[in-house]
């Protein structure tokens, strides 16, 4: 068949540059949206979903009529990184639908599933913070706090906008407190090492006037100690049926800490970070080993040196080696709740089918 000649791209925020400067990439080719993937040009778990549906439209335009080559298309975006379940879900959905039409409707069909996916992330992220805001009202009740008394929430990583199409999982119910005047303060953890927390999370929180402080990540166990932390809430990357949640490193040391000074710990997800076919997250989510040169060097701004741009420095003696597991998996026995689109539930395999029966 004649190759599809029409003009297509997806346009993206190269997250690699915040918040020293904010730039779009325009990706034309699904060489071009796995690499920005790989690069994490574009990171999160909903983004990396989202942005993978749009590289199926384009896969549905250079598989030019050939399921395989469509399937092979597939294969290089589910590859580009392996532990947020988004990207697998993503391109596993787009290859379902286009199964049903003939090769000729392919990129119109992927292009209207991608917008449904897209639009299915952002009602997802609307409805968990209007759920995590009855959340946050309750426990304010629970703790008998004045109308003026500040509520302190921390955070790890980015699971906000940036990582979504919109609102985030994490953030969505604090940017609902914030809009509802209820007063939210957000200890950020950097997020080592690549310092998506002090890097996105707290431009995003600025962007929006949420107050917010940035911590190191090994300061959250003292300030719970100390009884300024209300509340943990994080994102998820990939959630098993009986609530196990891997989450970007460091997470389960927060829940440990939060579990020891009866913090409540929650973590906020859209239902496509469920893998329903995985029990024991332990055992059976993969998790990335990132280049050890995110943990060896780090990047930022030192003006005036190199026009304010950002410079990568060396942290340890080259004569060390180390190690970059990017993700963790926290067990479900030390989370409180998990919020997402439904309502919130325990991390329970019988907590999480009350709210979807239909994954019984
Ligand atoms: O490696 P990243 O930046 O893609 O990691 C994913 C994350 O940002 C976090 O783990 C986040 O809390 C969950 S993604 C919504």
């Amino acid at each position: 068949m004649e190759p599809d000649q029409r003009p297509l791209a997806v346009q993206v925020i190269d997250q690699r540059k915040l918040p020293f400067a904010f730039a779009l990439l325009t990706l034309d080719s699904v060489a071009a949206v796995a690499d920005a993937i790989r690069q994490m040009v574009v990171r999160g778990a909903g983004c990396i979903g989202a942005t993978a549906a749009y590289g199926m439209v384009l896969a549905a335009r250079e598989a030019e009529g050939s399921w395989s080559q469509l399937q092979r298309l597939g294969k290089t975006l589910t590859e580009t990184r392996p532990t947020a379940v988004n990207l697998a879900w993503a391109v596993t959905r787009m290859e379902q639908v286009l199964l049903q039409v003939p090769p000729a409707d392919w990129v119109e069909r992927a292009q209207l599933e991608a917008e449904a996916i897209a639009t299915e992330d952002l009602a997802a992220c609307a409805a968990i913070g209007r759920h995590g805001l009855k959340m946050i009202q309750a426990l304010r009740l629970k703790q008998d706090r004045s109308a003026a008394a500040v509520t302190n929430i921390l955070t790890h990583c980015n699971a906000g906008w940036l990582a979504f199409v919109d609102l985030g999982s994490a953030t969505a119910p604090i940017y609902a407190a914030h809009n509802a005047g209820i007063p939210i303060h957000v200890w950020v953890d950097e997020t080592r090492p690549r310092n998506q927390g002090a890097r996105l999370t707290a431009w995003e929180l600025a962007q929006h006037g949420v107050p917010h402080t940035v911590i190191a990540d090994n300061a959250g166990g003292h300030l719970m100690q100390h009884g300024l932390v209300d509340l943990v809430l994080t994102g998820a990357d990939r959630v098993t049926r009986q609530g196990d949640v891997a989450n970007k490193i460091g997470t389960y040391l927060k829940a440990l800490a939060a579990v020891d000074n009866g913090v409540p710990f929650y973590v906020a997800l859209p239902s496509s970070t469920f893998d329903w076919k995985l029990r024991d997250g332990l055992q059976e989510i993969p998790i990335e080993q990132r280049d050890p040169r995110e943990v060896t060097h780090l990047l930022g701004v030192a003006p005036p040196l190199n026009n304010g741009q950002e410079l990568e420095f060396q942290i340890l003696a080259s004569s060390s080696t180390a190690a970059n597991p990017a993700f963790d998996v926290t067990p479900a026995r030390l989370i409180t709740g998990l919020i997402t689109e439904r309502g919130i539930s325990p991390a329970s395999e019988a907590g999480i089918l009350a709210c979807f029966p239909e994954m019984a």
